[in-house]
């Protein structure tokens, strides 16, 4: 221990030290082998929470090294962290917020507290304004300006007020609901003209989702949106027909959205972790209420496991260890997510977000350099897609890539389709696992009579290595539960893994750059004076200068 250090931090260096070593030696340890190896593996990386199974056991995680990351997480602090999580400690110190996404899909009464002030009845009163607005809405009692209906909701918004209402209507939307539900992220006309194409200003309820008010991308297909609405029903009509959520009330307000249509984004929720929050508004309309509800609900039942359960039958601490496993011990710095299911296929792109602004951290809470690697690159697609797209680098690729796999046991549609689906996810995990060993191939071409020069040259190309791992996630059906459950249980993964690496994974520095240089770009492009640059960007810039 040096003169700095303290008991617990020299205990957990000596925990990561001891997890590095027990990962090195296990490095080359065949999954297929640990099977024969540890009879109760199964058993042991299997668990259920929240109506969700999950199966590690086809990861390279031996029984020892699962030993030593349980021990690293104790030495992290794990449970009390957690415990400040829930409590309402700043954990987001660098913002000295606290993180309470678990407090938006908490049953009523719960009683949650941010930095010691109460938010719990803040929660409900907003949820229960939603439930009025939504239900009103469906039924026709909220109309628009002229009198007709809402058919539709323009959502707006970019990032964590983008990804998960994108995702939640996909996943449940129904085939032919009373509301069609589109979105406008990106500040590319291209996105909002598509998404307001066929649509009347009437029967149009636009919701705008900022956090700040402040995005340029959102404010500017927002102001399109408010254009748009104005042409045909005028100022005044067009207000019937805005919403907005956000933690700037006075901004919105500037904007001309009426004050009892707009719902708060306290600043306790980070924008990533926000779909639980108003910013699920668009969903709970067009989905309904109760469905909404039952998203809250299931992700609700993820806490309870998540707070309850002893570390090594925890799901996301178990997820989490096995992330650190590949991406610590192993080297590993790319992760791939397959829903064996369409309705799931923007999970990835759910997941770059959530994993990779949360953890996608240099410097420790404190300001040190994190000594490790923190988050993987995350990437994917709907399964049986990505099988035709880049499956042929998962098998046989110079890198392994560890795959989350996700399978519905209820799919949409004929049981024969679906069982194609489902056979297609199993089969890929075993054959990621078991590969296909070298003397295999050349008996099966030696068999059909191939010279042996040429089975010398193809033999080793129709090899698969295996010992590519994966974890498997059971959902019972694509419901507004299990997709709660699912959500949740990324999230505290998330959580889990900032907590190892000792960074804050709440906040989104990184972001903040870009954002800058870009608005001075723009100033530069639209005919303002001309700053330092580098040869390359002062070259860009005079290309597109008007
Ligand atoms: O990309 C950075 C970010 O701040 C995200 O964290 C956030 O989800 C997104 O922008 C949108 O921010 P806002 O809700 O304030 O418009």
């Amino acid at each position: 221990m040096t003169e700095t250090e303290t008991p617990a931090l020299a205990a957990l260096a000596a925990a990561w030290a001891r997890f590095d070593r027990i990962a090195e030696q296990a490095s080359s340890a065949s999954i297929g082998g640990l099977f024969a190896a540890e009879p109760d593996r199964l058993e042991r990386l299997r668990v259920d929470a929240a109506g969700l199974h999950l199966d590690l056991s086809k990861q390279s995680l031996t029984a020892e090294g699962l030993g030593a990351a349980l021990a690293l997480a104790r030495a992290a602090g794990m449970e009390a962290a957690r415990g400040r999580l829930f409590e309402g400690f700043a954990v987001n110190s660098s913002e000295d917020r606290a993180v309470l996404h678990p407090a938006l899909r908490a049953p009523n009464g719960a009683g949650y507290a941010a930095k010691g002030e109460p938010v719990s009845t803040e929660v409900e009163v907003t949820r229960a304004r939603m439930k009025v607005l939504a239900g009103a809405i469906r039924s026709g009692e909220v109309r628009g300006a002229t009198g007709q209906r809402f058919r539709a909701i323009v959502h707006i918004g970019i990032g964590g007020s983008d990804l998960g209402p994108r995702l939640v209507w996909d996943a449940l939307r129904p085939l032919d609901g009373p509301i069609e539900l589109r979105f406008a992220a990106n500040v590319d006309g291209a996105e909002m003209l598509g998404a307001l194409h066929g649509l009347e200003p009437d029967t149009t309820l636009v919701v705008i989702v900022s956090k700040t008010f402040t995005t340029l991308e959102t404010l500017a297909n927002a102001q399109l949106a408010r254009a748009w609405l104005v042409q045909s029903l005028g100022e005044a009509g067009a207000r019937a027909h805005l919403a907005a959520v956000s933690a700037a009330p006075g901004k919105t307000g500037l904007f001309g959205i009426a004050p009892d249509r707009v719902f708060a984004f306290a600043d306790w929720v980070g924008g990533r972790f926000s779909i639980w929050s108003a910013v699920g508004l668009s969903c709970a309309i067009a989905l309904g209420f109760e469905t909404f509800q039952a998203f809250l609900d299931g992700a609700a039942a993820m806490d309870d496991h998540f707070t309850t359960v002893p570390l090594e039958r925890n799901a996301p601490v178990l997820m989490a260890l096995a992330e650190v496993w590949n991406r610590n011990g192993l080297a590993r710095p790319v992760r791939a997510v397959v829903p064996y299911a369409r309705r799931l296929a923007l999970l990835p792109a759910f997941l770059q977000q959530l994993e990779m602004e949360s953890n996608g951290k240099r410097v420790t809470r404190e300001g040190g350099g994190v000594p490790r690697a923190t988050a993987a690159t995350v990437f994917g697609d709907a399964g049986t897609n990505g099988q035709h797209a880049f499956f042929q680098l998962l098998h046989q690729g110079t890198d392994v890539i560890p795959v989350d796999l996700v399978l519905v046991a209820e799919g949409d549609g004929p049981p024969d389709m679906h069982a194609k689906l489902l056979a297609n996810g199993i089969a890929q995990s075993e054959a990621l696992m078991i590969g296909r060993p070298e003397a295999e191939v050349r008996e099966e071409l030696e068999a059909g009579g191939m010279d042996p020069a040429e089975i010398d040259a193809l033999a080793p190309q129709r090899t698969f290595p295996g010992d590519r791992p994966t974890t498997t996630i059971v959902l019972p059906r694509v419901d507004a539960a299990s997709l709660g459950a699912l959500l949740a249980l990324y999230e505290h993964k998330v959580f889990v893994e900032g907590v190892l690496w000792g960074i804050n994974s709440f906040d989104q520095w990184g972001v903040e750059l870009g954002k800058t240089l870009a608005t001075r770009v723009l100033g530069e492009l639209e005919g303002g004076e001309t700053g330092m640059h580098d040869p390359s960007t002062a070259a860009l810039i005079a290309r597109f200068r008007g």
